[in-house]
């Protein structure tokens, strides 16, 4: 079964993910279908965490949404399927092979008219993109070492109160001393310091899969209270 984090009691964990709303089949079908081809990758999120996004989406009643990381496209479809009908979503990945994967999902899942794929490396994309508020919500979930750069690149670009969601910000718990350290450690350790200390915007990492910074880009008097 899956676990909802790797930082919980696993009695915990499984109690939640068995008291979580299934995932919908075709999400079930493209977990199968990307763990039998590329299973040894561990790339996807996981369905709690999609399951959290899509929530996350509706709640912040976002419009205009951007990924950073598509892959097979997982955790696009729970972004797509949070935002109301007219809604948009901005893919950005490398790869043309594991995207042509999302695309057949997004065909199927009737999402593809609010899902607009680019091709590249996404800080090329996203320093082509014209400055000011683009976005309602945005998901980080690719190359660790450019975490600070799409930050960077993000934040002048999401509407006033719009909130940015980063995967993987505890790396399996290195960051606070469960198992050795590795390069991702201090990637993460680094990005996390980064945005703790940005007054631009506020932050709190939720303990979900491998850590999940929520980071809001609120009007200052929404971020500490007086
Ligand atoms: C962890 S996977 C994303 C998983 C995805 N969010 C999901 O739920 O299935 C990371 C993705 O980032 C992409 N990627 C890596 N470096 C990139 C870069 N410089 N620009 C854009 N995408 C990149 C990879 O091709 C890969 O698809």
């Amino acid at each position: 079964m899956a676990r909802a984090s790797a930082f919980l009691d696993p009695r915990l964990s499984e109690y939640l993910v068995a008291h979580a709303q299934p995932a919908d089949p075709l999400l079930a079908e493209l977990a199968a279908e990307t763990e039998r081809s590329w299973g040894e990758l561990d790339m996807p999120i996981s369905p709690d965490e999609g399951a959290f996004l899509r929530m996350l989406v509706r709640l912040c009643g976002a419009g205009r949404a951007i990924e950073v990381g598509t892959f097979t496209g997982y955790s696009s479809l729970c972004i797509a399927q949070g935002l109301p009908p007219g809604g948009r979503l901005l893919c950005c990945d490398v790869s043309e092979e594991w995207t042509s994967v999302a695309r057949r999902y997004w065909e199927r899942a009737g999402l593809a008219d609010r899902i607009e794929l680019r091709l590249g490396p996404a800080l090329e994309t996203l320093a082509h993109l014209p400055m000011g508020p683009l976005f309602d919500f945005a998901f980080i979930d690719a190359e660790k070492s450019e975490y600070i750069a799409y930050y960077e690149a993000l934040v002048p670009r999401m509407a006033a109160g719009g909130l940015i969601a980063v995967d993987n910000v505890l790396r399996h718990g290195t960051v606070f001393g469960l198992g050795e350290p590795d390069r991702r450690t201090a990637l993460a350790r680094e990005f996390n310091d980064h945005v703790l200390a940005d007054p631009r915007t506020g932050s709190l990492i939720v303990p979900i899969a491998d850590g999940l910074s929520l980071i809001t880009t609120a009007a200052p008097e929404w971020r500490t209270p007086s």
